[in-house]
């Protein structure tokens, strides 16, 4: 239906707790990208919040394909939302509530050449987030809040910092590339599991980058000869200036570019594979 048509009972656990999780999945030519790694993220975040997944996995990839097909462009992505359902107002789970599951699907805008050649601008702040950062859940306010820090001071993104070290973006995951090693924050509670993170590193594995999965020390960030966000929106874009300091030579740096044309080649790969099957 159109999505200004689309309704919720204002007693929708998600309207009034932010009770509930959700995903984003990038589809190009039509088909969802990592569709098997969302839906496995998806499940977990459900486990985590002690939520019953209202479908298998192959009725989701059925009611994506049926998203995409009626919605405009090759290139789209999906945002899938999911709560707890309408129950009268109580903090704890209602005993019966149906989950609500709302989907829409957007054009995908690729980032335009001049931002990727030039980077995006940061700022960095302390990370003041709950202890389950892991969990994709809808209650983003102190997301919104970091990333508006960013947009009012004309940069792209928030870095965050807990306690000294890297944690990732207000919406992004971040790495960092100190003495050519590319490095980046363990999973852990305090980071989402990013699907592109899990790209990068495969990539960077495959491709024999040299990486290291540890802590990052915040001096590790002020001192990185490039830094990077990824997320299933932006791919992997490069920050060329922090806290109004440039990053490296305040360009795209080498093993950026490296990671851009690895990434697009496993893109097209996996587009030519899935253009090849059905959904
Ligand atoms: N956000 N960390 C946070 C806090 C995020 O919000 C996101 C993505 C990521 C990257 O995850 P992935 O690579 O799976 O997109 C990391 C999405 C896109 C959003 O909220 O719109």
């Amino acid at each position: 239906m159109p999505l200004d048509e689309a309704r919720i009972p204002v007693l929708d656990r998600g309207f009034i707790f932010g009770d509930g999780v959700y995903e984003v999945i990038p589809c190009y030519s039509r088909k969802p990208f990592r569709l098997k790694e969302h839906l496995r993220r998806l499940q977990s975040n459900l486990d985590n919040i002690f939520l019953k997944n209202p479908y298998p996995d192959v009725q989701w990839a059925g009611l994506f394909a049926q998203l995409v097909t009626q919605n405009e462009g090759e290139d789209q992505h999906i945002y899938l939302h999911i709560t707890r359902g309408a129950a009268k107002r109580d903090h704890a789970f209602p005993k019966q509530a149906q989950p609500t599951v709302f989907m829409m699907s957007m054009p995908l805008q690729a980032t335009s050449p001049e931002i990727l050649r030039t980077g995006v601008v940061a700022i960095s702040a302390q990370d003041n987030r709950w202890l389950r950062c892991d969990i994709k859940a809808i209650s983003l306010l102190p997301n919104v809040l970091l990333r508006q820090l960013a947009v009012d001071r004309g940069a792209a993104e928030t870095v965050l910092l807990r306690d000294g070290f890297l944690t990732e973006g207000a919406a992004s995951n971040i790495f960092v590339v100190k003495n050519g090693v590319l490095l980046a924050p363990p999973k852990s509670n305090l980071i989402l599991p990013g699907i592109t993170y899990d790209v990068v590193l495969e990539l960077a594995r495959a491709h024999a980058i040299p990486h290291e999965v540890r802590a990052v020390s915040e001096t590790e960030v002020r001192t990185a000869q490039e830094l990077w966000m990824t997320s299933s929106g932006k791919e992997v874009l490069a920050i060329t200036t922090l806290d109004k300091r440039p990053v490296g030579d305040g360009k795209p740096g080498k093993l950026f570019w490296r990671m851009y044309d690895l990434y697009q080649a496993y893109k097209a790969a996996v587009i030519r594979q899935s253009e090849a099957q059905p959904i």
